[in-house]
């Protein structure tokens, strides 16, 4: 049965169709942009990762950055961003990231930023 609370149908309308797995897969990386918002999304495995676009230090993009043992290095100064929480231990700073639902060949994204207390997490 279906959830109708205001709690589920609230929760629903912040999660916004970011591209496909098909397209993602093509270079594991991709810049998007949903309802303004710059978007780097990448993919690991069977899993995928999204991050505010604009790197936190000065403003590079992490979409151009490089996959590299379960982190992200953005091209600015080679930061290394842990894909799964956003954390870089060496400056002890966060890059957003937003959840990421796949359904089908669809991967959603919640626009609401989550906090580096809030593992990033991917569903199927
Ligand atoms: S701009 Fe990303 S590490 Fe400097």
């Amino acid at each position: 049965m279906a959830d109708d609370s205001p709690a589920v149908a609230t929760d629903a309308a912040h999660w916004v169709l970011a591209t496909t797995t098909r397209e993602l897969a093509r270079r594991r990386k991709l810049r998007v942009e949903v309802e303004d918002e710059a978007i780097a999304l990448f993919m690991a495995g069977d899993r995928v990762y999204a991050f505010a676009d604009v790197c936190v230090h000065q403003d590079r993009s992490l979409a151009k950055g490089t996959l590299l043992h379960g982190s992200v290095i953005c091209p600015g100064h080679q930061w290394r961003f842990d894909l799964e929480t956003g954390y870089e231990p060496d400056q002890d700073v966060c890059q957003p990231t937003f959840r990421v639902r796949i359904h089908d060949d669809s991967v959603y994204v919640d626009l609401r930023k989550t906090s580096d207390d809030s593992p990033r997490r991917t569903t199927s």
